[in-house]
């Protein structure tokens, strides 16, 4: 069990744990970063989204090892006190019912922004495949393009 260094939500950060741990529970057992939640465990649902060197990924079956040297970010790291554009456009569009799916949410939403400042409804479709068992899939929708209006 030789230790993991990688850098979450802009510190370094080491780790010693089996090689094989998935990165979500190295998250939220080892470094207590709890918003980052657990749904499936088989990469479908996208609950456990973070940016691995901005890009959305799905870390319940990702090995912390293949984060040796990375950047992760997590709904934490995103900003300390929701300003970021995103957060403050699901909260005009009361996105969240439940909220479990959410931080994931936010997540996969952020990094396409990121990617594509102005989605199309298409651009969006394909890019959120996180499930929400509430249904709040019209307004994510709304939100991301609230974030590309710069509303
Ligand atoms: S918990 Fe990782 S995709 Fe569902
Ligand atoms: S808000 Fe409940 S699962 Fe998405």
């Amino acid at each position: 069990m030789s230790p993991i260094t990688f850098v979450v939500n802009g510190k370094s950060r080491t780790v010693s744990v089996a090689p094989d741990t998935p990165l979500l529970w190295v998250l939220r057992d080892t470094l207590g970063l709890t918003g980052t939640k657990f749904g499936c465990g088989i990469a479908q649902c996208g609950a456990c989204t973070v940016h691995l060197d901005g890009v959305a990924t799905r870390t319940c079956v990702l090995p912390v090892s293949a984060v040796a040297g990375k950047r992760v970010t997590t709904i934490e790291g995103l900003s300390t006190n929701r300003s970021h554009a995103v957060q403050k456009a699901w909260i005009e569009e009361d996105v969240p019912q439940c909220g479990y799916c959410q931080s994931g949410q936010i997540m996969a939403a952020a990094a396409l922004l990121a990617k594509n400042p102005h989605p199309s409804d298409q651009d969006i479709d394909a890019a959120m495949t996180n499930i929400c068992r509430c249904g709040t899939y019209q307004r994510i929708r709304a939100a991301i393009h609230r974030v590309a209006q710069g509303a």
